[in-house]
């Protein structure tokens, strides 16, 4: 079996960017939300946001990989796939998305009618801006046959360019549904569609781009935490490397991650994902054990920064302003409309 990867200078420049998340320059909007309520506390900011939901009719959906107290707050915790399905489907005239950029468009993309708003709109995913639409223009030309299969971290720009969008929930039930002859890139991220590609024994055609957060664990400082914990079962999230996916009991999407911990025999779990959804994972099995992969010796953490940007002071400040809200041009909103419905019909709840 062989797996296509693509070496060239925008890989290169890709593999850069993703390793040096705080070398993304933003172009979007910060608003200067947050201002005027870290004076209230938790369980006031609580209170605040659950009047604000009712009058507003509003749906606060939360991505995993969010502090504590957003998913506390929020109407919906969920992986990419579950937060996008509950984007498309709801009776809200609002939704405030706790996430990244790419997941608030994406619920745009499906509702142009409501009103789409984000705690911070400066938080981007640093693998989605890896993977500019200029370059990956240039990038698809070079397989004109090729069926363009792009991770939901993606701009609406590269949806647009695209046939079909996946989640790592989903990605491998869609690439199956592909005919055996059809060629296929995959893009952004290089781990995930490595891991597909290597288990469905499929040649694809990889785009380099990677999550900084997954792709910091290291087969060296994992194999010392499976030495250190020899009960624990390391489970992994498909956009981690090879190397440590090797080693991995059990491969899944959060949610998968999270739903394994619950079925398992097992009572200590190595995680390698983002440790947000170690709340989640803590609060469904509170007597097992959960310990974060390490990053290296001193960081037992691999923290998506972005994602963290959405804190409860923001929250509010967004529902009580409505801002910063999320707009998208509607030529490009149904450009890229495509690609995402075809995910959903491809992958029903
Ligand atoms: P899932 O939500 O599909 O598990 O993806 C993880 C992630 O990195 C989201 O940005
Ligand atoms: Fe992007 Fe990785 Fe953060 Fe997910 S965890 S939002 S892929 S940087």
């Amino acid at each position: 079996m062989m797996i296509l990867t693509i070496i060239s200078n925008k890989c290169v420049t890709t593999a850069l960017v993703c390793n040096h998340p705080e070398n993304q320059t933003m172009t979007r909007d910060l608003d200067s939300t947050g201002a005027g309520s870290a004076a209230f506390s938790h369980e006031e900011l609580f209170g605040r946001i659950r009047t604000l939901k009712k009058e507003m009719n509003a749906l606060v959906l939360a991505h995993y990989y969010t502090v504590p107290e957003i998913q506390q707050v929020a109407d919906i915790v969920g992986d990419s796939l579950a937060l996008a399905r509950a984007a498309e489907k709801n009776d809200a005239d609002v939704i405030v998305f706790a996430g990244v950029y790419f997941m608030a468009e994406t619920a745009k993309i499906l509702n142009p009618g409501k009103l789409v708003l984000m705690p911070d709109a400066n938080a981007g995913c640093p693998l989605a801006d890896s993977c500019p639409a200029d370059r990956f223009r240039i990038f698809k030309e070079q397989y004109p046959g090729a069926l363009v299969v792009t991770y939901i971290n993606s701009t609406a720009e590269i949806k647009a360019l695209s046939d079909i969008t996946c989640t790592s929930s989903n990605a491998e039930q869609i690439i199956r549904q592909i005919p055996e002859n059809q060629q296929i890139i995959f893009a952004p991220d290089k781990n995930l569609g490595g891991y597909i590609a290597k288990k469905l024994k499929r040649e694809m055609i990889l785009w380099q781009g990677c999550c900084y957060v997954h792709d910091a664990f290291s087969e060296r400082y994992i194999l010392q935490a499976c030495q250190q914990h020899p009960d624990a079962e390391l489970i992994a999230h498909p956009e981690c490397r090879e190397e440590v996916l090797r080693h991995a009991a059990f491969i899944g999407s959060t949610k998968a991650l999270l739903q394994h911990t619950v079925s398992s025999s097992a009572k200590q779990f190595i995680v390698a994902t983002e440790p947000g959804i170690l709340y989640e994972m803590k609060k469904l099995s509170p007597l097992k054990t959960f310990i974060p992969a390490p990053k290296d010796p001193e960081n037992h953490h691999s923290v998506c920064t972005q994602m963290k940007q959405n804190t409860l002071e923001k929250l509010y400040q967004c529902m009580l302003l409505r801002k910063p809200e999320i707009l998208v041009d509607e030529k490009l909103r149904v450009a890229s409309l495509g690609s995402i419905r075809r995910m959903l019909e491809m992958s029903p709840a």
